[in-house]
């Protein structure tokens, strides 16, 4: 059944264009009607993806959500994700590498994070993205346009050149406050690391504390010439 858009075709140019001026909860419902069951969200925990994942409890609830699992996340992530499907009474889809840490290991060398990051990241992030978005024909990110200048240009509807699929970001033009006002007026449970200096998460070998000043995003690869770990652009 794939693929209703095999690119950004006139129809879906269309489509994104009226989608732009709407808001998350209308692009999620449009996205829903659309795809139904070919549609999925990804989810890290963090603080964009639990009110993705409040809203669309509400407004969706068939929509499967999956993680990857690097096997590296923080604890308090792992405890996030538990917390959320005590309270949406749902069971995250688990994406896991093909290679477990210790085969990894083996293969390319002890903490391949510290010497590879950009493999690492493939091995660990990227090609399990690319296996479970070949089963779908449209994925939902937390992406913000405010997040980094990469992201500047997100679109709410836009064609994902590098797997191939739709991609829709209904929090593009979300602030950062907009995206805590949300949490805090639903009690949307949220990973706690954030309250502790860690505004964007990812693996704990290679998320650091950010400084009072510092960009949100600097405790990413920090001492690394890296800023994305390949799943947008
Ligand atoms: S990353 O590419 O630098 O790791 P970031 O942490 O900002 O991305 O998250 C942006 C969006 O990417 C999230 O809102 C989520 O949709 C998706 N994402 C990031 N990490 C994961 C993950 N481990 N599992 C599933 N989706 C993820």
């Amino acid at each position: 059944m794939r693929n209703r858009h095999a690119k950004m075709d006139e129809e879906l140019q269309v489509i994104a264009y009226r989608l732009e001026s709407k808001s998350p909860q209308d692009v999620l419902v449009w996205a829903m009607e659309e795809y139904g069951s070919s549609l999925v969200l990804a989810s890290s925990f963090g603080a964009e993806d639990v009110v993705l994942i409040d809203m669309l409890h509400r407004l969706a609830p068939t929509v499967p959500v999956f993680y990857l699992d690097t096997n590296k996340h923080f604890k308090e992530t792992y405890e996030t994700r538990d917390r959320l499907q005590e309270r949406y009474g749902a069971s995250f889809l688990q994406v896991l590498p093909q290679l477990t840490l210790e085969e990894q290991a083996a293969k390319h060398g002890d903490r391949l994070w510290e010497k590879d990051p950009n493999l690492c990241c493939q091995i660990r992030k990227v090609e399990p993205l690319q296996r479970i978005l070949a089963e779908y024909e449209a994925w939902i990110t937390g992406i913000r346009r405010e997040q980094s200048p990469t992201r500047a240009n997100a679109k709410k509807v836009e064609w994902d050149e590098k797997f191939n699929l739709v991609k829709f970001n209904p929090l593009a033009d979300w602030t950062h406050n907009q995206v805590w006002e949300y949490i805090h007026q639903h009690d949307v449970p949220y990973n706690p690391l954030h309250d502790q200096h860690y505004p964007s998460i990812g693996c704990e070998v290679c998320t650091r504390q950010v400084m009072p000043g510092e960009d949100p995003r600097a405790g990413r690869w920090s001492g690394f010439a890296k800023t994305e770990c390949g799943l947008h652009k």
